[in-house]
């Protein structure tokens, strides 16, 4: 059993979260999910991570409506979790300074398009899709990036690039990407834990 321990961020469906887990399990990704925290009580990633017992809570403007406490608060719970590298899931909100400053170059987000298009502020799920196929985008794809303050920035670690279908819309895009989002999220997840990726190396 490897020492590494992955914090989870998810808000709604979490069926990243779930790959994750599920390659964990298998062993596919040599770490253990320690922790899940969503802003969403209600969210499907809560469901998913209390069905497999891993330490789960729901951390939102709810429980914290101070932004700093909230800050501390999901701070405090992935260094108690020791955790190494924290996961974005469809995380649909911003870090606040300290988790940002406590896990510099620690946290990774994926996001359904190749960024910097389609990124940013507001572009998030089927807005993604629809804005993807209204500019008759040919191709579109997945990245993967180290998170920093605003939202889809830091340096991008990998990205797939999607061909767009003659016939494509916004749904059938969406369900394609999210086929393809687990296994290029869970390899790239591993290849950070095996140190074949190493988060510093883009920052020189
Ligand atoms: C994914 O499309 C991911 O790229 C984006 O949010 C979505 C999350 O999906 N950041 P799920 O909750 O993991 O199913």
């Amino acid at each position: 059993m490897t020492n590494f321990k992955l914090g989870i961020l998810a808000s709604n469906h979490g069926s990243n979260l779930q790959a994750i887990i599920d390659a964990c399990d298998s062993g596919i990704i040599q770490a253990e999910v320690s922790i899940v925290i969503s802003n969403n009580s209600k969210s499907m990633a809560l469901k998913r991570s209390n069905k497999k017992n891993i330490p789960s809570f729901h951390i939102s403007n709810h429980t914290h409506p101070d932004p700093h406490l909230q800050d501390i608060a999901i701070n405090k719970t992935l260094k108690d979790h020791n955790v190494n590298l924290v996961i974005l899931a469809g995380y649909m909100k911003k870090l606040g300074p300290l988790v940002l400053k406590h896990y510099k170059r620690k946290i990774i987000n994926i996001h359904p398009s190749l960024l910097p298009k389609y990124g940013g502020k507001g572009m998030y799920g089927m807005l993604v899709h629809r804005e993807v196929i209204k500019s008759k985008e040919k191709i579109t794809g997945i990245s993967i990036h180290i998170v920093e303050e605003e939202y889809d920035s830091g340096p991008i670690i990998d990205q797939i690039k999607i061909p767009i279908d003659k016939n494509e819309n916004a749904e059938s895009l969406s369900k394609k990407i999210s086929q393809i989002e687990h296994d290029f999220y869970v390899k790239t997840i591993g290849e950070i834990i095996t140190g074949q990726i190493d988060l510093n190396s883009y920052y020189n």
